[in-house]
């Protein structure tokens, strides 16, 4: 009887080493530019009371109806897997005394977790950096955070993303919005799906957002928010806008962006891409002014986005910007017991010496030509040899695997008094810039 497998569990995936070249260039890419604008990162937990997320995010949307990695623990409490990291921040920040007008520029990384219908681009366990600037009113703030996007594109070698943005207004001019779209959507209350009618009094303006093609007339006739911004909100959009022309960065005006979660009020924003088929949000966000003050702290204006990490090493993959993963810098091979014993010492010796760099050494024996070919395999600029010869007069061989010309390696073989090794290998090794 052959032991049964565990299964993985369905949209949570394995990163496997091949792949850990794109994720280090997007990770590596994003926290020098978060830096380069100032801004820190700071750890949130991946778990919270089930409360916060209902609380901030909104009862009526769909990640807390229907989303959410819940249970409840052995102290009888309900907690959550983390669906997004905005909450957390929002809830670190009070529990920690850090609001009192102080302002912060922030980011955190990590994996979030949304029991959602798996596909290309949709994971059930998937990871995002999350950027937040607390007690800011913006929009100048506003501006940056797009410009933080822009540029790491930009630094990615990602060029098919555009830009969409749109103001929600305050949350007095959503509530004047939200009654005139009840009314037009009560007027054509026979046409909406299920899930539509459902929201109308929790949350209308997500009916907007509905991908169901026999509704999409009625969505597009819709009275727009636009139409309904208060001025406050009007004068912080068109100072974005210009803002955004200023700075080069092209931006489509999308009056139905109206965003999956509820703390969101005047700006919003989402990069898109057409490369990735149909999940084609690599990065969202906005204003969340009102959430921090709704989560019992004091009142503070927030804004931020998210980045799907997944999505954007997709695009990268595609793409092909990211450098490839270092081989081995030396790799050393070396024949019986002594002559084994010594290659250990001397790769310790390498690794005390050579601090970053890349010293495999050859295990479990086997004859020359399967450790040079393990030797070849590994990447090595550089074989070094050690045998029974070599052992009894106190010398390796200094080996060039990769020199011009030499798959295997054709460069000048040296011989190298052990006592020398480390300094000739220094002195050889190609430098990395
Ligand atoms: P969000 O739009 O829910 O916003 O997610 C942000 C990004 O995470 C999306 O644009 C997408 O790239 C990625 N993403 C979301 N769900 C999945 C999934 N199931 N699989 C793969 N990638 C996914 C937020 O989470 C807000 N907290 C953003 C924010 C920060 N707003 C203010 N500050």
């Amino acid at each position: 009887m052959t032991t049964p497998r565990i299964q993985p569990i369905r949209g949570m995936n394995d990163v496997l080493p091949e792949q850990m070249a794109a994720w280090h260039f997007v990770e590596a890419t994003a926290r020098e530019v978060f830096a380069a604008y100032g801004y820190d990162e700071l750890r949130v937990p991946m778990v919270e009371q089930t409360d916060l997320f209902k609380r901030a995010i909104g009862e009526y949307t769909d990640v807390v109806e229907k989303e959410m990695f819940s249970f409840v623990d052995q102290g009888g409490d309900s907690l959550t897997l983390r669906p997004e990291a905005t909450a957390g921040v929002a809830r670190a920040m009070i529990s920690n005394g850090q609001l009192r007008g102080a302002r912060h520029k922030l980011w955190c990384v990590g994996p979030m977790f949304r029991h959602e219908r798996p596909q290309k681009g949709r994971y059930r366990q998937f990871h995002q950096f999350s950027v937040e600037a607390i007690g800011f009113n913006g929009p100048d703030i506003d501006i940056e955070l797009i410009a933080v996007g822009a540029r790491l594109w930009k630094r990615l070698g990602i060029e098919r993303v555009a830009l969409e943005i749109n103001s929600l207004g305050t949350p007095d001019s959503r509530r004047a919005y939200r009654e005139a779209l009840v009314s037009y959507f009560r007027g054509h209350e026979a046409r909406l799906d299920a899930d539509s009618r459902r929201r109308l009094e929790g949350n209308p303006l997500r009916i907007l957002d509905s991908k169901n093609p026999e509704m999409q007339d009625i969505v597009a006739s819709a009275p727009l928010l636009s139409d309904h911004l208060d001025p406050e909100s009007r004068a912080h959009f068109d100072a974005l806008q210009s803002a955004l022309a200023a700075l080069g960065i092209p931006f489509k005006v999308n009056p139905r962006l109206v965003r999956g979660l509820d703390y969101y009020s005047r700006t919003v924003f989402e990069w898109i891409t057409d490369a990735l088929g149909s999940q084609n949000a690599i990065c969202s966000g906005g204003r969340y002014d009102g959430l921090i003050a709704q989560l019992g702290g004091e009142p503070t204006p927030a804004v931020g986005f998210a980045l799907g990490i997944e999505r954007v090493v997709a695009l990268v993959e595609q793409v092909g910007t990211a450098p490839k993963s270092p081989g081995a810098d030396v790799y050393l091979i070396a024949q019986g017991a002594q002559a084994e014993q010594q290659a250990l010492v001397v790769a310790e010796k390498l690794r005390d010496a050579l601090p970053g760099r890349r010293i495999e050494i050859n295990l479990g024996a086997g004859n020359f030509k399967a450790q040079f070919r393990r030797a070849d395999r590994s990447g090595a600029e550089f074989a070094l040899v050690i045998g029974d010869d070599e052992l009894a007069r106190g010398v390796a061989q200094l080996k060039p695997m990769r020199t011009p010309g030499g798959e295997g390696g054709t460069g000048q073989q040296l011989e190298v008094p052990l006592g020398e090794l480390v300094a000739a290998v220094a002195a050889r090794i190609s430098r990395r810039d």
